[in-house]
């Protein structure tokens, strides 16, 4: 009888997703919900057939160094890769794979969450109620900004940012991106978005800027200083992408400084610790990288891992397999 090589699972997924890994797989799943220190990650990289990490797992150079040479594949729960040095992996001839498509309908509302929370001042009021402050109406009281009208400038035009684009035009706002690649025509002309090959020409000319690229070497402080210095004041920034994108220090100071009008943030540099100006300053929201926490999402996600692992040891090449 041959042995079922060994799934190691890093957190805590989904039970209904748990007991199918278990059903199917020799799998090793995560006794608490704790991430893995270093020790216990490489650990994990020598005893596993298959890993299934998450983005709280860094898998650098140094934790791959640690992979026996059972180790063939990684079967990512996420869509961002940015934690693992997928390079670095393929070169040691680890399969890797992630979980696109089922998050991107409930990143997209996450955006528009935030994208309607910090002009409108939604948390702001909330808070006000709940801590008994609430004096009445008044005319000038809690005044936000308008979003109909306005232009909404995504950075990132993949399947999430036209996620996005499409819902915001229910909303009125106008459409422009940045992308490496302009889009077809079709799909340009079905968002009604005007295309900005220059981010730098892009950035000072809209309202509110929503960040939905991936996190990569080049995309690493895309938002740099000087990029953000380059907003108009009255300008808003939404990342529900990864919190490297955007200079975290810098977008902090200049939110202090009013210099820009408020963020709606779902990711941050180095989480999970949040720059502490950040959490000072006006007009922001802040959120704990929440924006595909549903149930649906989590269930697909674990579904997509299981689909790749089985296909995988059917000897097939699994469909979500990074090249
Ligand atoms: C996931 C995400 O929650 O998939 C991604 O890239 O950012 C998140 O929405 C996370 O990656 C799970 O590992």
């Amino acid at each position: 009888m041959s042995i079922k090589p060994l799934v190691i699972v890093t957190r805590k997924l989904p039970e209904l997703i748990e007991a199918r890994m278990m059903e199917l797989f020799n799998t090793k799943l995560s006794n608490s919900d704790e991430s893995l220190n270093k020790n216990e990650l490489k650990d994990a990289l020598r005893k596993a057939d298959i890993l299934v990490p998450t983005v709280t797992d860094k898998i650098d150079k140094e934790i791959l160094d640690f992979a026996s040479d059972k180790l063939k594949l990684i079967a990512n729960f996420g869509n961002g890769m940015d934690h693992i040095d997928t390079d670095y992996a393929l070169k040691k001839n680890i399969i890797i794979t992630n979980t696109p498509g089922v998050l991107t309908e409930d990143t997209a509302d996450m955006v528009m969450s935030l994208l309607l929370a910090v002009p409108r001042k939604i948390i702001e009021g909330e808070k006000l109620i709940r801590a008994d402050k609430w004096q009445g109406w008044s005319p000038t009281h809690m005044m936000g900004r308008r979003i109909w009208g306005k232009r909404l400038g995504i950075i990132g035009m993949g399947s999430i940012g036209q996620a996005v684009a499409r819902r915001a035009r229910g909303f009125g706002l106008h459409i422009h991106y940045h992308n490496r690649n302009r889009l077809p025509d079709v799909i340009e002309e079905a968002h009604v978005a005007t295309y900005w090959e220059n981010l730098d020409q892009m950035l000072p000319k809209m309202d509110i800027i929503s960040v939905n690229c991936p996190s990569t070497t080049e995309t690493f402080h895309l938002l740099s200083r000087e990029r953000l210095k380059t907003l108009q004041s009255h300008s808003y920034i939404i990342n529900t992408s990864r919190g490297k994108v955007i200079d975290e220090e810098a977008l902090a100071e200049l939110l202090s400084g009013g210099k820009i009008a408020g963020a709606g943030l779902d990711v941050f540099e180095r989480e999970p610790s949040v720059n502490k100006e950040l959490l000072r300053a006006p007009n922001t929201v802040l959120l704990p990288h929440m924006g595909s926490a549903t149930v649906e999402a989590r269930i697909e996600m674990g579904e997509k891992v299981i689909i790749n692992i089985q296909t995988y040891l059917n000897g097939h090449k699994p469909p979500d397999r990074i090249t």
